[in-house]
């Protein structure tokens, strides 16, 4: 049955007020896909009857949450852990080894993962530190991982993944010496999860206390915002971030031409460094 644009619009909509994510036409083939499995759940036919449903939350007996399940079903959670390795690896070469000395003092490291899904990408950066526990001796490393998915957050929450997921991206070395298997699946180990903790926020409201960071990862995740939204989005990371700090996006991203807050790190792909005007930003902090 065919479903009309205006109801496609309205789910499109529903998804952009509440992740700023943005359903482009030609990618909202995608809503009747991601949709399936809450249909089947709730036995709902189609997008026009589920838009029916959304118009008068008071008495539908799925309650206030169909709107929230339909955000979370239509979000791309795509993630595995050390995801674009090459990337990834320029963390332990080139940047946390800066940021050590940068810190030397301090000995304190605070790093924020923006948008962090499952927890992959939390729970690789805590295995680079737990791998070098020598070199980090003395030191506080905090490493919060905050996502705009109620249940993404709860999955990273509990550490815990399948044979599928821990084979996407680990070595068995690695397995072996972080995880713990149980009949549940495979747990991340009590001493390289000591260091994280994860928080349900949107990147484009008001950044998570703690601040400012050292290191923020904001990978995969700008990609499907519009450009203006893209704009609060990187004020929002540049008013977090230290001035000395750096960011990482995804592989596929970059600022160049999107914002004036940040600026390519040297040669080193998808590094940034905030622009060093701390009288713009300290206001703009400000003003979150
Ligand atoms: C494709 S995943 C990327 C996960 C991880 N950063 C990686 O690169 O493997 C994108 C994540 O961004 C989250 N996301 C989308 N919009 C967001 C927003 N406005 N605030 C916070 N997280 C958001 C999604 O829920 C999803 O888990």
């Amino acid at each position: 049955m065919e479903v009309s644009q205006a109801s496609l619009q309205i789910i499109a909509d529903l998804l952009a007020e509440r992740t700023g994510q943005h359903l482009t036409e030609n990618r909202r083939w995608r809503i009747g896909t991601a949709l399936a499995g809450l249909f089947r759940e709730h036995g709902i036919s189609n997008v026009d009857q589920l838009v029916c449903l959304l118009a008068q939350p008071g008495s539908s007996p799925y309650g206030p949450d169909l709107a929230q399940e339909v955000v979370e079903a239509l979000l791309n959670n795509e993630t595995y852990f050390f995801r674009d390795k090459p990337t990834f690896d320029q963390l332990p070469e080139h940047v946390l080894p800066e940021l050590a000395r940068r810190r030397a003092s301090r000995r304190r490291l605070s790093i924020w993962c923006a948008g962090c899904s499952t927890g992959q990408e939390v729970y690789s950066l805590a295995m680079l530190f737990a791998d070098q526990v020598e070199q980090w001796d003395g030191w506080t490393i905090d490493i919060l991982g905050t996502d705009v998915s109620h249940s993404a957050i709860t999955a990273a929450r509990s550490g815990l993944y399948s044979q599928f997921e821990v084979q996407r991206g680990l070595g068995i070395a690695q397995m072996l010496r972080h995880f713990e298997e149980s009949a549940r699946g495979w747990e991340i180990a009590q001493a390289t999860r000591s260091i994280v903790r994860f928080l349900h926020h949107n990147v484009l409201s008001r950044p998570p206390a703690r601040q400012p960071f050292d290191l923020i990862l904001c990978r995969n995740v700008l990609l499907y915002f519009d450009p203006p939204t893209r704009q609060i989005a990187f004020d929002r990371l540049r008013a977090a971030l230290a001035t000395d700090g750096f960011l990482m996006l995804g592989a596929g991203e970059t600022v160049v031409g999107q914002t004036r807050a940040f600026l390519p790190s040297e040669d080193r792909a998808s590094i940034y460094e905030a622009v060093p005007d701390e009288r713009v930003y300290a206001k703009l902090a400000n003003a979150l």
